[in-house]
């Protein structure tokens, strides 16, 4: 079985709503680890898991640390040149990457955490931001 990491409790993601978080891929064979942003979105007891880049461009939506929701809360939004995306399916139904889809990370519910499985990231919090910034994520092998 795939290792979970636990990323937040399910409580910490409201319904209908989004959260960005900068994890860190384990070390490669160059012994860097990758700085790794995702987005986990709610929709009821769902959750769903996506890399933080933008098809467009391939920036990260909330422009380093800031808001991935539109104003209203209805969808994620990018906040370079205004793509707008499906909470649940990642796909984008307005902007300059119209159909396409932000690509998706495995999300397990595990006991009350929303986990990510099926990468391997480094055992530490991979936080480059300043705390103000960036949601705090504690990140457990499981
Ligand atoms: S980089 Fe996201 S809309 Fe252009």
């Amino acid at each position: 079985m795939d290792a979970l990491y636990a990323i937040c409790r399910t409580f910490e993601i409201d319904d209908n709503d989004a959260r960005g978080f900068i994890l860190r891929k384990a070390a490669g064979a160059d012994g860097e680890g990758a700085s790794w942003p995702i987005i986990i979105s709610r929709k009821g007891s769902n959750y769903f898991g996506f890399e933080d880049a933008c098809p467009h461009q391939g920036l990260t939506l909330g422009a380093g640390g800031g808001e991935v929701m539109d104003n209203e809360g209805n969808f994620l939004v990018c906040r370079h040149h205004g793509a707008q995306f499906d909470l649940d399916s990642g796909t984008c139904f307005s902007g300059p990457c119209q159909g396409k889809t932000l690509a998706s990370v495995k999300v397990v519910v595990d006991d009350g955490d929303v986990c990510i499985a099926g990468v391997e990231l480094a055992e530490e919090d991979g936080l480059d931001l300043p705390e103000s910034d960036a949601p705090e994520v504690a990140v457990t092998g499981d």
